[in-house]
């Protein structure tokens, strides 16, 4: 049996079918008014028309960098910049267009370039505003994507990294939002001490650590704890459940996989 999801793929983002992410992020839209919206990651162009569509008047600011795809909405609502988010200020640029009500990374989930943004994301946001960081689990020591964030300095430094990496843990977003939530709800303030101790071996040094709990006032984490509606990768929706693959071969209950923070600025 390899039954298709009623539900279309070919129109859907995978934010929608294989995350459960936009309920999660409902709970936040309800209440608030969004005008503004910056997207990093536009792929095949599906989350621009979900936005389109969720967010009739609002204007939308989509970064990827691939050049403009004939497949994305032409609409007068959606503006283009090509960019690199590996380059700061191409990063501050983008985000320099305007205030933002929302902005949503979704674009290279490398842990270095999650943080980036975050970081300048924040400071882009209107009061209230929402900061959504999409597939954060690829911060995981776990996930094959977490060694990005220190491939440059393996490179160079090789036979350094081999006898040291133990000692190294660079801790990146996840670890410094799960923190800063972690001291906000046993209600202790984030002081230099405090930020000192967040920021030990991690790639945030303590003025980011404090620079973001100045701008936070709430830190939420989704993760998906259901099946995917239907395979990303051959679109069924019937599984060999007992061992959490699609019948492809995809995994689809993986501990690595769909998690996104909710990060609302004060
Ligand atoms: C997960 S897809 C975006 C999916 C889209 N938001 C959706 O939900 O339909 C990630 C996108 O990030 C882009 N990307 C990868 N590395 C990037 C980088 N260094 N700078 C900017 N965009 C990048 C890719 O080209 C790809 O289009």
């Amino acid at each position: 049996m390899n039954r298709s999801s009623p539900l279309n793929q070919t129109t859907l983002s995978d934010k929608a079918y294989w995350h459960g992410y936009i309920p999660f992020y409902e709970r936040f839209f309800i209440n608030r008014n969004i005008e503004t919206i910056a997207e990093f990651g536009v792929y095949k162009g599906k989350s621009i028309r979900w936005l389109l569509e969720r967010f009739p008047g609002a204007k939308i600011y989509g970064a990827d960098i691939l050049p403009l795809q004939l497949e994305w909405p032409i609409d007068s609502r959606f503006q283009f910049t090509q960019l690199d988010q590996g380059v700061g200020e191409q990063i501050h640029g983008f985000l320099s267009q305007c205030k933002f009500d929302l902005i949503i990374e979704d674009g290279s989930h490398q842990p270095k370039h999650q943080i980036s943004c975050l970081i300048e994301g924040l400071e882009a946001l209107n009061p209230n505003g929402v900061y959504i960081l999409e597939d954060i689990q690829t911060s995981l020591p776990s996930h094959p994507w977490w060694n990005k964030q220190f491939h440059w300095w393996k490179f160079r430094e090789r036979a350094i990294l081999k006898t040291q990496q133990n000692i190294f843990s660079f801790g990146n977003a996840l670890h410094a939002l799960l923190a800063l939530d972690h001291y906000k709800r046993i209600g202790v303030e984030i002081n230099e001490e405090i930020a000192r101790l967040i920021s030990k071996n991690s790639l945030l040094d303590e003025m980011a650590i404090l620079r973001l709990a100045r701008q936070i006032n709430e830190i939420h984490l989704y993760r998906r704890t259901h099946l995917p509606d239907f395979c990303h990768n051959c679109g069924s929706s019937d599984f060999d459940f007992s061992d959490f693959k699609c019948h492809c071969g995809e995994e689809i209950f993986r501990d690595t996989d769909s998690m996104s923070f909710v990060v609302i600025k004060k």
